[in-house]
């Protein structure tokens, strides 16, 4: 049915028709790159508009797709896209954060609201998940992802495309909106953790390392994709055929369309292929169907056709795609999907998104350290509240806030004063800016009422702090990053707290009152002096609307904190990249500093500060031996993993049990271990439980050599904790199947 109509429709469409639908433009807000949409209305008019993003709400929505239904000759309808991220209205944790929670259905959920959200506000298409391998904390976007590992990232990726396309993957349903995978690939392996740099990386990390978490989301059926913006041995993405055809769409079997990134077809000429009308039949042949805000293909593909630059078969296959998206999200039957100031008043900010998503923080937070029991505290006596982060809402919502209102972020002081009661006397000194550097400052946190720039000095602001935590029981101190130091074009080239605020720490512990730290920031940071100093470390991230009173919740205890961090923490920036499933090498150090011929450093340990995987909670949890189901197991045959875990603490408390895998022996080198499975328990005070994990031989297969997904015979060992370091192991052995 689709392909008649669509067969149909292109049959009346002259050229310029089918390369309007290959064009995307921009009204509004969020401008990151160097190129302005210009005389969009005129240009829907003439059909020179495929899709439209950076605008929202029922009213703008009906005004630019009338425009296109009523007024242009086919009346083909626009595809109206947006930067959705981690929620729309209602804000929820960034997605570095939602992974920590390593609860599916939660994660699920929340793209669930941000669909319904969405939808209601005239949107069809979501610029998310985005789900790029990260290693290097300096790359600003590791926020947006979900770590490091191609495990966990295949499996929230899976939820995501799930919650924001719908259980049964049917766009029609109007409060469903299309997602778009990105970034098409290996974004997230920038040289230098510098945004947009090059990549260089062998068939075979890709494959295991890198791609399974695009490959999840295509499986799940995801609508569409974003190429990525970096160059990739040697052929920037938007142009790279082996990727966006070869790959994507032969090998994977990806049926959507693919649209660039923000001008990606234009820099294509920067990165040497060639001047624009060269970089557009490059990225057309390669495999690109929409051209992000560039009008690279608005310009130059006819031209390139006259003069065979191009086929006509390669513009009709795009345009083909374009509507067939469209068609889908059953665009056809109902352009204004239902949009209406009614419904979205009714959607917008539901009482159960805001539950939602007060729950989803509380569950992202991560304990990093809690000595002496410092957490939780006590609703009584007094706290010194310090730091540039404590009073800050816009902070809160993060990066890629969309149609998020930071004003309507309950920041950490609202939430203690709320959560914590009369009984709690806060008393709140600011004690240093984010960052000595006004200027970034400023322009980091545009928008920020409470973050005025304080021009007194560091020592009058540390003093200030100081006096303030003398007279308290107990110091809170806020610090971090800015929103805005996270997200596109914010890497960091130092992974430190920035500013004053590691001094204004000293100062604070001097006092010799007990001090907790409550971190809001978007990537793994080097905490060593923290974590030696400090009695208590919650990570927070950016928590979103409810953020404060999230995590007022954990610090006061109404709920225990369970979040586990997915992305390891170094304790020396120049460990980076450092991540937990390396390779062994020949010279492994074995924790002997003596021992100088072996992979280390002389200045500081190789370990991590905080491994994968890792994070407290209020309770203890006690691990048993993992057992097997056999010590031996055939190809093809599964092999269960069985683990006793008991709380042995004063608190009842969710714990993330996690499975890795080693493969001792194999035709190629192999991870030191592997994340393949992982269960979020809640266990009673005092209570055990006995998990059981199923490996089958389908877990155990990587990509060989010659890129053959194998398992291999032979011996492997299973391990079973809490992290990625702290884990009990046994082996078994694998056996070739009868006849292999
Ligand atoms: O979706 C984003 C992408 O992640 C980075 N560049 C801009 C796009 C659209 O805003």
């Amino acid at each position: 049915k689709m392909k008649l109509f669509i067969d149909g429709l292109m049959r009346r469409m002259t050229l310029e028709e089918k390369i309007g639908q290959l064009n995307l433009l921009a009204v509004g807000f969020d401008v990151t790159g160097p190129v302005v949409s210009k005389d969009v209305d005129a240009n829907i008019r003439r059909g020179n508009v495929g899709g439209v993003f950076n605008t929202y709400t029922p009213a703008a929505a009906r005004k630019l797709q009338s425009i296109a239904v009523k007024e242009t000759r086919l009346r083909i309808p626009l595809l109206l896209g947006y930067d959705v991220i981690h929620g729309h209205r209602t804000m929820f944790p960034m997605p570095l954060g939602l992974a920590a929670t390593w609860d599916l259905g939660a994660i699920e959920r929340s793209a669930r609201i941000a669909a319904e959200e969405a939808a209601a506000d005239g949107l069809h298409w979501v610029f998310s998940p985005m789900v790029d391998i990260a290693r290097d904390p300096r790359w600003g976007r590791v926020v947006e992802g979900a770590g490091e590992d191609p495990y966990l990232g295949a499996r929230v990726a899976e939820a995501m495309v799930r919650g924001y396309q719908g259980p049964d993957n049917d766009l029609t349903r109007p409060n469903t909106v299309m997602a778009c995978l990105k970034h098409f690939a290996l974004y997230g392996a920038a040289e230098a953790g510098r945004d947009y740099n090059t990549v260089d990386m062998s068939r075979q990390r890709m494959y295991n390392e890198y791609l399974p978490p695009y490959h999840a989301a295509i499986d799940a059926g995801v609508g569409s994709v974003m190429s990525s913006f970096n160059d990739i041995n040697g052929l920037p993405a938007t142009a790279n055929k082996w990727l966006l055809t070869d790959l994507l769409r032969r090998q994977w079997g990806f049926q959507g369309f693919l649209a660039t990134d923000y001008n990606a077809v234009n820099e294509l000429t920067d990165h040497g292929l060639g001047e624009a009308s060269q970089a557009a039949a490059l990225a057309l042949q390669a495999g690109v169907d929409m051209d992000m805000v560039g009008e690279a293909f608005l310009k130059h593909l006819a031209p390139n056709l006259q003069k065979g630059l191009v086929s006509q078969a390669d513009i009709d296959k795009a345009c083909r795609r374009m509507l067939e998206g469209k068609y889908r999200l059953g665009l056809f039957q109902d352009p204004y999907r239902g949009v209406s100031d009614k419904r979205a008043r009714q959607v917008m900010g539901r009482p159960e998104y805001s539950a939602a998503t007060r729950d989803l923080a509380r569950r992202s937070c991560v304990l990093l350290k809690n000595e002496r029991q410092t957490l939780p505290l006590k609703k009584a006596g007094s706290i010194a509240l310090i730091g540039p982060l404590a009073q800050s809402q816009r902070d809160l919502i993060g990066s890629w806030t969309a149609a998020g209102d930071w004003k309507q972020a309950v920041s950490l002081e609202q939430g203690l004063r709320a959560v914590g009661g009369p009984a709690v006397k806060i008393t709140y000194a600011r004690g240093a800016n984010l960052t000595d550097d006004r200027r970034l400052h400023d322009q980091l946190n545009a928008g920020g009422g409470q973050l005025m720039f304080d021009a007194r000095s560091a020592e009058e602001m540390i003093r200030e702090a100081v006096q303030v935590a003398q007279q308290a029981d107990v110091i809170v101190a806020a610090v971090g990053e800015s929103a805005g130091m996270t997200g596109e074009a914010a890497s960091r080239a130092d992974l430190g707290l920035p500013g004053q605020q590691l001094e204004l720490l000293k100062a604070l512990k001097r006092t010799g009152k007990p001090l907790v730290l409550v971190l809001m920031n978007g990537r793994p940071l080097t905490l060593s002096w923290e974590d030696q100093n400090a009695d208590a470390i919650l990570e927070t991230w950016f928590a979103g609307t409810q953020g404060g009173n999230a995590i007022a919740d954990v610090l006061f205890g109404a709920y225990n904190p369970a979040g586990k961090i997915t992305m390891t923490f170094p304790r020396a920036l120049g460990q980076v990249p450092i991540y937990y499933n390396h390779k062994n090498t020949g010279r492994p150090a074995l924790g002997d500093p003596n021992d100088k011929y072996k992979s280390s450093y002389l200045d500081v340990p190789s370990s991590p500060l905080y491994p994968f995987g890792y994070g407290l909670s209020y309770t203890s949890f006690e691990y048993g031996k993992p057992e097997l189901s056999a010590s031996t197991v055939k190809m093809g045959q599964p092999l269960e993993v069985s683990v006793t875990v008991r709380n042995t603490g004063n608190y009842d408390g969710e714990e993330v049990v996690q499975l890795y895998v080693r493969d001792l022996v194999g035709s190629s080198s192999r991870p030191v271990r592997e994340l393949k499975g992982f269960q979020k328990v809640l266990l009673k005070q005092g209570e055990s439980r006995r998990l059981t994990f199923r490996l089958t031989s389908d877990d155990l297969r990587f990509y060989n050599e010659e890129l053959q997904f194998v398992a291999e015979p032979g011996a492997f060992e299973v391990f079973v904790g809490g992290n990625s370091r702290d884990v009990q192991s046994v082996g078994f052995t694998l056996e070739a199947a009868p006849g292999l």
